[in-house]
């Protein structure tokens, strides 16, 4: 095998992988390409041959062959430069050797203690099936990362660090950067309609962080929360770690949809997702808001509301933030940069009623120590001049274009009984399947296919678990969606009309 050369290699991958038929050329030699880099037949840093021989070679057009080589360049595998042609790249995906397809292994099954670990640690990492991180077509949350403007990113980091203010490179105990938690002030009043000061702004490493410090420093082991069912599961394990009751309600077309028996189970906090429930899609309409406010209000219960993609709304006038229309200081409000930037950048920011402000920002300072205060002041200009602005507006069209050709692919599964809620905002849309229908099974299809979707019943929380497939499209370039959503469409049909 060691005198194989990589044309040669790969002729034989194509040749002996059982690839499913229906997969197009450009990603089965994007898959073989892909193996040998896991078998470390190509190392990092190996340089490629060129896209016009190894098309001869493998005897497929040129075309199929710049796609495959595309999908791997924008999935960080390989890397292109002007001179030096194609090369595996030095850093390789996280995950990447640890990869199996598995379309089941959110972990969001309830288990019990693991031997070695506490009670917290077991339900924190105690789940002998961990996420993959594999990154495929479709997969949810993932934001398009070729569209971020790095050169322009670089300058920022860069003026920071010409001459560092030393008080930059501490902890930093005031909740975050003054410009930072300034200028989210003001996008946050002008875009979302939220009621605030600057004092009540708090940044964080992000909503997951949000949400640790709010059930740390606001409710006890064993007390209830309610929380949306389905379920956005990073909410979720955060919330069981910390020993709190989870009690789910149910989601309608209007968003959470508490019962007269709800109302009974009275919460010491509830965590929603009003603007785009998270996985459904659904908006929280006028009165059920006024009704969860009251009703927090009267029984002494704190709001959670997790506002992670309102800037992606693409039809209709924005509904403004439950914060705002909140007059009795319930509502801690939860944003991320996660999505408008990306995921690594690690910030985000808590928005809390003005009396619980300062013991915030202590709690933040003594439980989970901030910092990063460098990258903090380089985005705080980057929103200041304008940039945060042109990027979304410029995101928000890439990913409508996205959504509309996704649903236009998709369109035909609702002759099979599924549903296709309209969506209006966000990075990913709901395939809703009937309830007969196994969705887990669905997902491993799909995964087979090179297509990664989450089954919609492992977002449930308790006995009812809807079916359904999350499908983002945020991250497949625009060219790929329209092929990639028939073949999903077709995956979904065969499983119905069996
Ligand atoms: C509902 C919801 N909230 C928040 C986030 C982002 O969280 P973080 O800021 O921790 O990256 C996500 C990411 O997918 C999400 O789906």
């Amino acid at each position: 095998m060691e005198s194989l050369t990589i044309s040669e290699w790969l002729q034989i991958e194509l040749k002996q992988k059982r690839f499913p038929e229906r997969m197009p050329a450009h990603r089965r030699v994007y898959e073989a390409i892909r193996s040998a880099i896991a078998s470390q037949y190509l190392t990092p840093g190996a340089r490629l041959p060129s896209t016009r021989s190894l098309a001869e070679d493998l005897g497929v057009s040129r075309n199929t062959l710049l796609a495959a080589f595309e999908q791997l360049h924008h999935e960080g595998y390989v890397v292109s430069r002007i001179g030096s042609g194609t090369r595996v790249a030095t850093t390789l995906p996280d995950g990447f050797f640890e990869v199996e397809h598995r379309a089941d292994n959110l972990g969001t099954q309830d288990i019990g203690r693991v031997s070695g670990l506490s009670q917290r640690g077991s339900a924190a990492a105690g789940r002998p099936d961990g996420p993959s991180y594999e990154v495929q077509p479709f997969t949810p949350g993932e934001d398009d990362y070729s569209a971020f403007p790095t050169q322009l990113w670089r300058r920022l980091l860069n003026r920071q660090w010409r001459d560092p203010n030393p008080a930059h490179l501490d902890y930093g105990h005031a909740g975050g950067h003054l410009p930072l938690r300034r200028a989210i002030t003001n996008y946050l009043r002008m875009s979302r309609a939220v009621n605030l000061t600057v004092e009540q702004v708090l940044i964080t490493s992000g909503t997951q962080q949000s949400i640790d410090l709010c059930a740390r420093l606001l409710t006890d082991h064993g007390d209830r929360v309610w929380v949306e069912n389905p379920c956005y599961w990073g909410a979720r394990r955060v919330l069981e770690v910390n020993g709190l009751d989870l009690y789910p309600v149910a989601v309608d077309d209007e968003g959470m949809a508490p019962s007269n028996a709800d109302f009974r189970q009275v919460p010491r906090m509830i965590y929603t997702t009003p603007s785009h429930q998270y996985p459904k899609g659904v908006v929280m309409g006028y009165g059920r808001r006024r009704l969860l406010l009251d009703y927090a209000a009267s029984k002494e219960a704190w709001i959670m509301e997790d506002d992670y993609d309102s800037e992606f709304r693409f039809e209709g006038r924005p509904l403004s933030s439950l914060q705002g229309m909140d007059q009795n200081n319930r509502v801690l409000y939860l944003g991320t940069f996660s999505k408008a930037m990306y995921p690594g950048i690690k910030l985000g920011y808590l928005v809390v009623p003005p009396g619980l402000a300062e013991h915030f920002k202590r709690g933040l300072y003594e439980l989970q120590r901030p910092g990063q205060i460098v990258i903090q002041a380089a985005l705080a200009e980057f929103i200041e001049e304008g940039h945060f602005s042109t990027h979304i507006r410029r995101l928000r069209q890439i990913y409508a274009d996205r959504r509309r050709l996704l649903q236009q692919a998709l369109a035909p599964v609702t002759r099979y009984g599924a549903r296709l809620p309209p969506a209006g905002s966000g990075l990913h849309l709901v395939v809703e399947l009937p309830s007969h229908c196994d969705d887990v099974r669905v997902a491993s299809l799909a995964a087979e296919q090179g297509l990664r979707v989450y089954p919609l019943s492992c977002y449930g929380v308790g006995e009812k678990r809807e079916k359904g497939l999350i499908v983002g499209y945020a991250y497949a370039a625009t060219e790929r969606i329209a092929p990639y959503g028939r073949i999903l469409a077709e995956v979904i049909q065969t499983v119905l009309s069996q």
